[in-house]
């Protein structure tokens, strides 16, 4: 394994039922609540905001901060909920955390609603993925057993009770206040922010509403300290996150890194990329994020690199796509996805994701004109920016990018008379 890899959270991915309670205590798990309910809260807080820490899901904001908002004062009761609703496509870390080491996911939840004040958490996993829900109610279950959840944990006084809920099965559902509506029982479509869920969030409640990772991140914040988290990754994107590397590399899969790795780096431990192949484009964050190409191979992989190259971080879901790929062909399947993810509520996504498939479409068949690209950007910019949520301006994202980067491959397929790669030789969007 590469010096480059800083496995923690994947560490025991590779122990024998390392998703346990026994394998997990076995390598100190459950060490760091202890030391965390000796504390006050308000220290809790201060660590994470000294780590640096920025929320995993995708927009990085400062996790220590968003847990400074929940407004102490108010009478209501303060949650604590999970987003664990990953469907950004090519996004594939929470599911295997879950699965690999549900555990600390779990500590990490009674660290964090310990520090805001929550007694009572949820976690909110995508119902399609039953046997993660499964594994992660077990892991739930061993921990009131245990004496780690329920009352009184560790005879600190403190209560928690977790609950675990599966979705129905809708992206926008990853959507924060969408979630929220979900789990309130009603139909998953955003809501208007601010207020944002710190303030009034679940049962109209302070929520802290944080990504898997970002809670999974915290036992070893309090266990090695602030300062260590912050040793690593780039000045203003500290610490390690697991990047998931999909597409036309040898060996895909999760890789733990420090932020501020570069994709060149990524693909070497991946074993390169397949045999005689060389890299044509690739997204950062999944298919929300404005494609990258080879140009881009030493970008710092923190939110500032991937920013200043004109894309975002998000997810860290590197695909990466070698030149037997349609970029057309590609950008289309993605844009069928977010026409039919698409919640509907406001109009500027939900008809303009149908006009950017059929414009798409007609290009792709080779049956378009050439101003149908300016069509395409002109489609793109009356979604981009006027849509409730960030789902319709993320559909523009792989739009925009892939005419910036590949005009001549849309105008190839309209001389071509249909695409003219041929098929067979990708194993991309087959
Ligand atoms: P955002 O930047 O609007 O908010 C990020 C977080 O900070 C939210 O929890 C929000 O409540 C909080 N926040 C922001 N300003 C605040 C304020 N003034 N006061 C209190 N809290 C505040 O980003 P958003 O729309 O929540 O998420 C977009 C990101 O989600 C994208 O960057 C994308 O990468 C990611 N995403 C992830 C997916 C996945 O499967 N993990 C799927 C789709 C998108
Ligand atoms: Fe729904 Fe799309 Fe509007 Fe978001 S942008 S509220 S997903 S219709």
């Amino acid at each position: 394994m590469s010096d480059t890899l800083t496995p923690v959270l994947t560490a025991s991915w590779g122990d024998e039922r390392s998703w346990t309670l026994q394998a997990y205590e076995d390598r100190g798990g459950y060490g760091a609540l202890k030391k965390a309910l000796r504390q006050q809260p308000d220290e809790i807080i201060e660590q994470v905001k000294d780590s640096g820490l920025r929320g995993r899901g995708g927009a990085g904001f400062p996790t220590g901060m968003k847990w400074g908002f929940i407004p102490q004062d108010n009478p209501n009761p303060k949650y604590l909920v999970v987003n664990a609703d990953e469907s950004e496509p090519g996004t594939c870390k929470d599911i295997p955390l879950m699965m690999a080491n549900p555990h600390v996911l779990v500590e990490g939840v009674i660290i964090s609603s310990f520090a805001i004040r929550a007694n009572t958490a949820f976690i909110y996993i995508r119902g399609e993925v039953l046997h993660v829900v499964r594994r992660v109610q077990k892991a739930v279950k061993e921990a009131y057993l245990a004496g780690h959840l329920g009352k009184d944990i560790h005879g600190s006084g403190y209560d928690l009770d977790v609950v675990v809920h599966a979705g129905a099965g809708a992206y926008i559902c990853g959507e924060e206040t969408a979630l929220l509506e979900g789990l309130e029982g009603r139909r998953g479509q955003p809501r208007l922010r601010p207020p944002f869920p710190a303030v009034a969030g679940l049962y109209a409640s302070p929520t802290v509403i944080n990504n898997v990772e970002s809670i999974a991140s915290v036992p070893a914040i309090i266990d090695h300290g602030a300062d260590w988290f912050a040793s690593m990754g780039t000045e203003k994107s500290k610490g390690h996150g697991i990047f998931s590397l999909s597409g036309h590399v040898k060996n895909p899969g999760q890789f733990e890194a420090p932020l501020g790795i570069t994709l060149r780096e990524l693909i070497d431990l991946a074993g390169g990329m397949r045999e005689g192949h060389e890299l044509k484009f690739w997204t950062p964050g999944g298919s929300s994020t404005p494609l990258l190409t080879e140009e881009h191979l030493d970008v710092p992989l923190d939110f500032e690199g991937v920013g200043a190259a004109g894309s975002m971080l998000g997810t860290r879901a590197l695909q990466v796509f070698d030149e037997t790929t349609c970029v057309v062909r590609a950008v289309l399947r993605w844009t069928e996805f977010y026409k039919h993810e698409s919640c509907g509520k406001c109009t500027p996504c939900r008809e303009g994701t149908w006009w950017l498939v059929q414009t798409l479409a007609r290009l792709e068949r080779g049956e378009g004109q050439e101003s149908d690209l300016d069509l395409l950007l002109d489609q793109c910019d009356n979604i981009l920016g006027r849509s409730f949520c960030a789902l319709g301006d993320g559909a523009t994202s792989p739009i925009s990018s892939s005419i910036k980067y590949f005009r001549d491959e849309y105008l190839a397929h309209l001389t071509h008379g249909g695409c003219p790669f041929d098929p067979a030789a990708s194993t991309a969007f087959a």
